[in-house]
């Protein structure tokens, strides 16, 4: 018997139970996805993206990982991103943190945990740069809570200085990217009124203009000269 069993029992009721209210669910469902959302949350299983807002299979595309962490030099964070903004065209961009989450908890302990204080060395920069905001938070679920929330704050500027995103407002696509975060022992979901939409809520610093074609140019002339001379 498969040690999966359950896994594919519960696989096989729940296919069941949708194709009986909707024959048609999943041959339409594989001809194509269209959402709207691209969620961006804490891999922690008790924060389920679909269930929790209430969406179907091909409604939010999703990617997850500890604690909610958007790096510019994650590839593979990058690369949803890129797919979701440019092919998908989804027209919001959500990170959802959660008040208790583990990795931002772990990020404010001095006590080494391996390989994942090196990714949790993100949260200990957002940490760093509001230091003064949480001293003046004595109790310590309180601090953390509030880190979380900085988090998700941090990690939706972060999506907005992607060349992805940048790259769309030039554009004028329609794009906006949200932050919540979700309370674990009530269900719910709190806006952190958050939304970026426009470049000009950037810092200048991370303002980026189209690229010079003549920068290139050079380069494109060296490869094709050495092409022709052979
Ligand atoms: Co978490």
């Amino acid at each position: 018997m498969s040690q999966l069993k359950k896994i594919y029992d519960n696989n096989i009721a729940w296919a069941k139970k949708i194709k009986a209210n909707r024959p048609d669910f999943f041959s339409n469902l594989s001809k194509q996805q269209s959402p709207e959302y691209l969620w961006i949350g804490c891999s922690d299983s008790r924060v389920v993206a679909e269930q929790l807002v209430g969406l179907q299979p091909g409604e939010l595309f999703v990617h997850r990982n500890i604690a909610n962490v958007v790096v510019p030099t994650d590839l593979n964070c990058l690369s949803v991103i890129q797919y979701a903004v440019e092919v998908l065209r989804v027209k919001h961009i959500i990170v959802c943190g959660h008040y208790g989450c583990g990795g931002v908890q772990a990020s404010m302990e001095a006590a080494e945990h391996g390989l994942i204080d090196n990714w949790l060395c993100h949260i200990k920069h957002v940490h760093q740069k509001n230091e003064e905001e949480l001293l003046k938070i004595s109790d310590k679920t309180e601090r953390l809570n509030r880190l979380c929330e900085l988090n998700v704050i941090e990690q939706a500027q972060n999506i907005c200085h992607t060349t992805v995103v940048q790259r769309a407002w030039r554009n004028n696509t329609e794009l906006s990217v949200h932050g919540c975060i979700y309370t674990l022992e009530t269900g719910l979901l709190k806006d952190l009124n958050v939304r970026y939409n426009e470049m000009n809520q950037m810092n200048d610093i991370y303002q980026l203009r189209k690229a010079k074609k003549d920068i290139y140019k050079p380069t494109i002339t060296i490869m094709k000269s050495d092409y022709e001379g052979r």
